[in-house]
């Protein structure tokens, strides 16, 4: 029989593309998730391809019932914002580290054979050194950053203590189709594709010179599979990017040349918590999981346009 991989978070953005990766080359699929920021349409290509437990991760029980029988566990489900954690730190917390305690502590006890840990690019912080690399200390400034490195240092605590294989990979800027552009706290890409199509201005917090290594969604669920089974992954912590820099007015050049009209920003004060510069090193995600980037930024922000237009062109 085929491996059975639970995705954590499954109705999420970056998560129903993991479970679509997943079901596409024939494996098994269950999902948590308690829809708090996930979409039933996200789930609507495969919604009976898979199984879905319903239920919050701040519930042990509920994730004891949702890794049982779990091969992997690919825990994705978090709140997943740096604005969102400055307002309610404790919320953030309790999903972002209790949740994935949980998550660690079920997977452990139902013997999963390894957990991939969704971590960020917000633990490396305001820290001046550029590109980042796995071996920066980390310094996160937002109660976000800090609630995914608590989690990824528990991942690799329950690595060392109880043998319960863990990968961690830090994600930067991620953007593709099913990112929520209603939402507040949307990706820059799916926001800036929104407006721009509405002809409405959008808001860039400072002088839109602030860099970003923006990935697309397919580079990171494919980065993501094969965390799940490289040997050399197991306790690692590794950076998940393109490995370029790209400014936020470049992002919106290009979304204005696939929009095809002027868009034009209203430049706001810098929000608290926001990282000036960030772009990865991605040589250790090449070493270890044979990583390679193969969606650039003009081409995935055309295949985001795209499958916003008409969702039946979405890869
Ligand atoms: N999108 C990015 O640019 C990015 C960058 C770095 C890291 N990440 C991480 O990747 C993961 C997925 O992010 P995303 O962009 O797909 O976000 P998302 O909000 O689309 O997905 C998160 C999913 O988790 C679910 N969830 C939230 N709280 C839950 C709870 N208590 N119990 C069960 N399910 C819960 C949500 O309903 C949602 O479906 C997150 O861990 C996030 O921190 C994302």
């Amino acid at each position: 029989m085929s491996d059975l991989y639970v995705v954590t978070g499954g109705a999420g953005f970056i998560g129903s593309h993991v479970a679509e990766a997943l079901l596409a080359r024939g494996d098994r699929v269950r999902i948590i998730d308690n829809f708090s920021t996930g979409r039933r349409g996200n789930l609507a290509t495969f919604r009976d391809d898979v199984d879905l437990v319903e239920g919050d991760i701040r519930s042990y029980e509920r994730a004891h019932k949702a890794v049982q029988g779990a091969d992997y566990v690919i825990h994705l489900a978090a709140l997943p914002s740096v604005p969102r954690s400055v307002q309610d730190p404790l919320t953030t917390n309790e999903v972002n580290v209790t949740g994935t305690l949980n998550i660690l502590s079920a997977s452990r006890d139902a013997g999963v054979r390894r957990v991939v840990f969704a971590s960020s690019s917000s633990v490396y912080g305001a820290s001046p050194d550029l590109p980042k690399r796995e071996s920066l200390r980390p310094a996160p400034i937002s109660p976000y950053g800090v609630s995914k490195l608590a989690a990824e240092q528990y991942c690799m605590a329950f690595n060392a203590v109880y043998d319960l294989e863990a990968v961690a990979l830090r994600y930067f800027n991620v953007f593709g189709p099913r990112q929520d552009p209603q939402s507040q706290y949307s990706g820059v890409v799916a926001l800036f594709l929104r407006l721009g199509a509405e002809g409405k201005p959008p808001t860039i917090f400072g002088d839109g010179n602030q860099t970003r290594d923006f990935t697309y969604v397919t580079n990171v669920a494919t980065a993501t599979l094969s965390a799940a089974a490289s040997s050399t992954a197991v306790g690692r912590v590794i950076n998940i990017a393109c490995g370029q820099p790209h400014s936020v007015n470049e992002l919106l050049a290009a979304v204005q040349a696939v929009v095809g009209k002027p868009v034009t920003p209203v430049y706001l004060a810098p929000r608290e918590g926001d990282i000036e510069h960030s772009y990865a090193d991605v040589s250790v995600a090449r070493e270890l999981l044979g990583y390679r980037p193969l969606v650039a930024l003009d081409e995935g922000i055309r295949r985001t346009f795209d499958s916003a237009v008409d969702p039946s062109r979405e890869d």
